[in-house]
Order: C-alpha cells, then sequence, then structure tokens
C-alpha cells in the first residue's frame, strides 16, 4: 500500500522554530512507522517561497527574494536534518518544476470554467497572505491572528470560483467524517462552509514575486493556490524520469497546525476538485505550542530554538517530549522545565534504565546469551496485541496516544523487574531455570517496545537494536525471537545533563 505524508511548507522569511519542527516530526514519526509496515513511503516538505512578505523582508534587507529564500531554504533543510527527519523530497516554490506544474493545474481550472476576471475589495492580512471575510476581520480592523492592521486593498484580480464548491465539499466531509481529524476540527471546516463560500481571489496584480498566469502576464498565483499546490507538483518531479503521482496521489495525511486549517479544508480540496484530481484522504489538524501563554512564532518574538535544545537534549528527546508532553491535536504548553523532568524520569530512568540493566544482567549472569526459555504466561499477555493497538492508533496519526500505549509497557518491564528480582534468582542454582524465563521475557519486551519506538527515537533505539543484535526495523510480536543470541552493555542512552553554564 502506498502511504504519502506531508508537513505544511514553510516561509521561506521566518527561521525555523520548535512550531515547524513539531509538524516535521510528526510526519516523520507516521512516515517511520509506515517503512517499518512495509508500505510504500513518500514523505514531503519544503519551503512556500513567495509572496509579499518574502519581496518585502528582502527589500527591506536590500537583497533580491531569490537570495532570501535560498538561505532560509537552507536554514529549513538545516533544520529537518537535525531533527532526524527522513523526507523523502524537499520542495521549494522557486523549483521550476513546480512553477511550470502550477501553471499547468490553474489552466485546466480555468478551462473547467471556474477562474472569471473581477475586482476585489476588502480586508487583506499580509502576513496571514489572506483576503478577510468580515467575520474574521478583529477589533479595530486588526488580524486576529497576528494581532496587526489589516489593509483596505481594492484590485483587478481572477477569481476562483469557490462558491461553486459549497454543496460538494460538504457532501464530502458529511459523507467522509474521518477526513479532517480531530472530529472537532472537521466541524469547524464544515460551520465555515456552512455559513457560505465566497469567491476567492486567485491572482494577484500588485506583485512580481509569484508564479506568473499564463494568459495575463500581469498576474501572478495568489500565494496560497501556488503553495497548496506544492503537496501534488512535487510528485510530478521529485525523482528525475519517474512520475510519482499515480504512484502516491492523493495524498494519505496532510499534517499541518490549526491557523491554516481553512486553506487546507476548504481552499485545497475545492481548487483539485477544480482541476478534476482528487481530494486529499485526511488531514490532522495539531494545536500549537506555547510558550507561557502564547504560540511560539518569529512575528511574536517568543521563540524556543529547536536547535539549542537538540544541542543539549539531542533529537529523540526532542522527539519524545514533544509528542508526550503535549495531546497531538490540542495546544499544549511545553517548557525546559518540563523538557527536563521528562527527560530525566522517563527517558533516562523508565527506558534507559531498563536497558541498560537489562542487558547488563544477561551479560552477567548468562554471558551475554539470552536465555532460550518459555516467557512468563502474565507477561505475554500483557503484551498481547500491542503493535497491533500501536498500529490501529498511527493509523489515525494519534501519535501522542500511541506513544503511551507503548509507554506502558515500558513501565510494565521495569515492574517486572522489580517483582521477580532477577539478582535474587541468581544466587540460587534452584532458580536458574526462572531467571532464564525472567531475562528473556526481559529482552524480548525490550526489542518489541524498542522497535515500536523507533519512529520517536531513531537514534536511541538503533543503538540498542545493535546491542540486541537485532537488524530488522519490522514490527514484531513477543515470543517471536528465540533465545539463543548474543547481547552486548550499552552505556546509558540518555546520559545525566550537565547543569547549563
Ligand atoms: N507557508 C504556510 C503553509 C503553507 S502549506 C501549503 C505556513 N507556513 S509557516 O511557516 O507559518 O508555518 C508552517 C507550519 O508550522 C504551520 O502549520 C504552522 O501552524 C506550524 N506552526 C508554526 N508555529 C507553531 C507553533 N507554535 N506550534 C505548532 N505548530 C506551529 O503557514
Amino acid at each position: 500500500m502506498s502511504f504519502y505524508v506531508t508537513t505544511p511548507i514553510f516561509y521561506g522569511n521566518g527561521e525555523p522554530h520548535l512550531g515547524h519542527a513539531y509538524s516535521t516530526m510528526a510526519a516523520d514519526i507516521l512516515a517511520r512507522h509506515m517503512r517499518q509496515r512495509g508500505e510504500d513511503v513518500f514523505f514531503l516538505t519544503g519551503t512556500d517561497e513567495h509572496g509579499e512578505p518574502i519581496a518585502q523582508a528582502a527589500e527591506r534587507e536590500g537583497i533580491t527574494p531569490q537570495q532570501l529564500v535560498d538561505r532560509s531554504a537552507e536554514q529549513f533543510r538545516d533544520m529537518v536534518g537535525k531533527v532526524d527527519s527522513t523526507n523523502d523530497f524537499f520542495i521549494r516554490t522557486t523549483d521550476p518544476g513546480h512553477i511550470e506544474r502550477v501553471q499547468r493545474v490553474v489552466e485546466q481550472v480555468k478551462e473547467n470554467g471556474y477562474v472569471y476576471h473581477g475586482t476585489w475589495t476588502g480586508w487583506y492580512c499580509p502576513r496571514c497572505a489572506d483576503f478577510k471575510n468580515e467575520s474574521e476581520v478583529g477589533p479595530g480592523d486588526t488580524c486576529p491572528i497576528h494581532e496587526i492592521s489589516l489593509t483596505r486593498e481594492e484590485e483587478e484580480n481572477w477569481f476562483f470560483r469557490l462558491s461553486a464548491f459549497q454543496e460538494p465539499l460538504e457532501r464530502m466531509y458529511v459523507e467522509n467524517p474521518g477526513m479532517i481529524q480531530p472530529d472537532f476540527r472537521r466541524n469547524e471546516a464544515l460551520s465555515f462552509i456552512r455559513s457560505g463560500l465566497r469567491d476567492v481571489s486567485l491572482s494577484r496584480s500588485k506583485l512580481s514575486w509569484g508564479v506568473p498566469l499564463t494568459w495575463d502576464a500581469d498576474q501572478v498565483m495568489y500565494v496560497w493556490f501556488d503553495a497548496l499546490l506544492n503537496y501534488y507538483t512535487a510528485l510530478g518531479y521529485a525523482r528525475e524520469g519517474e512520475d510519482l503521482t499515480s504512484r502516491f496521489w492523493p495524498a494519505s495525511w496532510h499534517i499541518l497546525a490549526k491557523d491554516i486549517l481553512k486553506f487546507h479544508a476548504v481552499y485545497w480540496p475545492a481548487f483539485l476538485l477544480a482541476a478534476d484530481l482528487e481530494p486529499p484522504q485526511r488531514m490532522f489538524i495539531h494545536g500549537y505550542l506555547l510558550m507561557g501563554e502564547k504560540k511560539m512564532s518569529k512575528s511574536l518574538g517568543n521563540v524556543l530554538d529547536p536547535f539549542e535544545v537538540i544541542e543539549r537534549f539531542g533529537a529523540d528527546a526532542l522527539r519524545y517530549y514533544c509528542f508526550r508532553e503535549v495531546s497531538f491535536g490540542q495546544d499544549g504548553s511545553i517548557s525546559t522545565a518540563g523538557f527536563e523532568s521528562r527527560y530525566e524520569t522517563e527517558l533516562a530512568n523508565d527506558f534507559g534504565n531498563l536497558a541498560s540493566r537489562t542487558l547488563a544482567m544477561v551479560v552477567k549472569y548468562r554471558d551475554g546469551v539470552v536465555p532460550e526459555a518459555e516467557p512468563d504466561a502474565a507477561l505475554s499477555a500483557d503484551f498481547d496485541s500491542l503493535p497491533e493497538r500501536v498500529c490501529a492508533l498511527l493509523d489515525e496519526a494519534q501519535i501522542g496516544q500511541a506513544l503511551e500505549e507503548i509507554w506502558v509497557l515500558v513501565r510494565r518491564l521495569n515492574r517486572y523487574v522489580e517483582e521477580s528480582q532477577p539478582w535474587v534468582l541468581a544466587k540460587s542454582p534452584d532458580d536458574a531455570a526462572r531467571l532464564d524465563q525472567v531475562l528473556y521475557g526481559l529482552v524480548e519486551g525490550l526489542r518489541v517496545v524498542t522497535l515500536l519506538l523507533h519512529p520517536y527515537l531513531p537514534n536511541s533505539s538503533a543503538t540498542l537494536l545493535e546491542a540486541l543484535d537485532h537488524s530488522a526495523l519490522e514490527l514484531d510480536g513477543f515470543g517471536t525471537r528465540p533465545g539463543g543470541y548474543t547481547v552486548e552493555r550499552i552505556p546509558p542512552l540518555f546520559p545525566k545533563l550537565e547543569a547549563p553554564e
């Protein structure tokens, strides 16, 4: 089965922050997990490089927009690498391959009768790059998201006949209730659609930094349509000489945050339908990571640098923390103190110690050879259908709940050590068979949870799997690998933190 997951493409006028990393890590967890299940996976991320804010930022710096986005694309590529993202391609909307394909799709939309010429008057937020309905305008004609004054715009544009899709979109979401997750976001999208869809500008005339319309050289594509199309165009040119579109379209999951729900849940499927293309299968709308009370964002000036966090804690710890601390789909506060506490109690103690002492005991009591034994029935029962449960949750992009499901078993294994007291068993030769059973169960449990944790903790799970002499990443059930193989000790997976200077 093919599995195609995307992140939003990041604005090329900002610097990467943890909010961007969050969407990337979420998509990466799903991509890695699906690869473990043997699915045919494509994972896309990239940068959104056209539009007014970028042209303006470049002008302020006295450089060309191209120079600005070249620099920022490198920063985002770097961020994506540092969080250990395994994206299969990094799209930039200034790629000639993208531009060409955007032009082709919009021509199709025009040919199908959904484009007309008109005059736009209304409120516009340059930061959102969004034309606001009266209901979306904050007090004093401000943008409720960016808390800046909206501008009154009037210009000649080409329009997209969004209004024609009110009924088809409503029907689509009623008939496919799982398409937008979580459910409350689907309801939000539905109520926006039901409140009435007005046609929207498809192009801008006061701007030159964008994809030119082929039939009107004075106009460039409205940046949101240009940007949304990345999900589709990338498949056409990501692999030289190969078109991946029929293999991966429609996308399995778009991962995005709540501020861009309208564009993804309303404009995007409408535009695809207008071009005779299939809408994405599903989208997951996550919340904001908050520092204190506020969303982290460059324009609000309260950015937590993911690079610093990774340097100190490692990418695994960042990936783990974000999905453990904040329920995926909700807003949630993050903090350095929160990081440290989970690092210490959960990663270092629950998981790191379990791994170290399990391996150490096998080395000490059995010369490193995993005993060939039947596992404890009670322990087996607790592991029963664990991989299936985790798969079912991740099929629904329930990244935090799947992690919780795994962690219950990490804790179970720790309790098993305490209950069975292998160090006591080791003292009496009469208990040798029981010790074999306990050690086998521990190693097997550790192996199963480590495989399941691979998408969350790609580095420490790799170290651990190597120590377990286990090279395959496929998910496995408890008790399926017989003993008789040799394991090694490992240094602490999550060493104690030095106090920062
Ligand atoms: N360029 C558009 C997306 C176009 S997709 C066709 C954009 N870019 S963005 O750089 O502003 O944001 C990219 C993603 O990061 C968005 O989903 C955004 O909501 C998410 N995040 C930005 N800050 C965030 C947090 N503080 N917390 C969680 N995610 C947030 O929007």
